[in-house]
């Protein structure tokens, strides 16, 4: 399996997210049960009802090989995600700083670098601001990135100034 990242600007991208995230449904299998006018209106729908923390960018990691036949077989989620297998939200909260937050990788492809390459395209994207996360466990993940552990034991900061 290869993959690649790529930066979200779509809305169906956005609603992709969701999907992989479990958040929702498609929007198809939405418009199906719900008589909305266009793709627009069902994803303003969709957003609303989700109450969506809208997030001002997000990175995806895409499987490149969906025609394998192993990938294929593996699992039809990765047909509904149209190949997402890992995303990463990122928000600016501050002149100097970044949050990353909800990395999330599929079960079935982790340890194969893919929230290694998400994290990459976040600290690109940052730079030169600071990127801060909260998490509890994973801290070898991302000191790995150069991020430091906080003394709350739950804050880890990348300085790249
Ligand atoms: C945490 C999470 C995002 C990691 O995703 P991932 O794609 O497996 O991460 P990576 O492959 O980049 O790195 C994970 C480990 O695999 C190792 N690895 C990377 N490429 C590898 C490869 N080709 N072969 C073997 N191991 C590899 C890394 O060294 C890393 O080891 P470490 O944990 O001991 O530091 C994923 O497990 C996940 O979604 N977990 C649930 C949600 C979560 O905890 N999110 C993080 C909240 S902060």
């Amino acid at each position: 399996m290869t993959f690649r990242t790529e930066r979200v600007t779509t809305i169906e991208r956005v609603l992709d997210v969701h999907i992989f995230r479990r958040w929702s449904i498609s929007v198809d299998q939405y418009m199906s049960k719900n008589p909305i006018a266009s793709r627009k209106e069902a994803w303003e729908t969709l957003t609303e009802r989700l109450r969506v923390d809208d997030p001002s960018v997000q990175f995806v990691a895409v499987i490149d090989d969906a025609d394998d036949e192993d990938v294929r077989n593996d699992d039809t989620r990765f047909a509904e995600t149209h190949g997402i297998v890992g995303a990463v939200d990122v928000t600016s909260t501050s002149d100097t700083n970044v949050y990353l937050k909800n990395l999330m990788v599929d079960d079935r492809v982790r340890r194969r670098g893919i929230a290694s390459a998400l994290i990459r395209d976040v600290i690109e994207y940052a730079s030169p601001k600071t990127v801060v996360l909260t998490t509890e466990d994973q801290h070898s993940l991302y000191a790995f990135h150069g991020f430091q552990l906080q003394e709350d034991g739950m804050t880890m900061v990348l300085e790249q100034q």
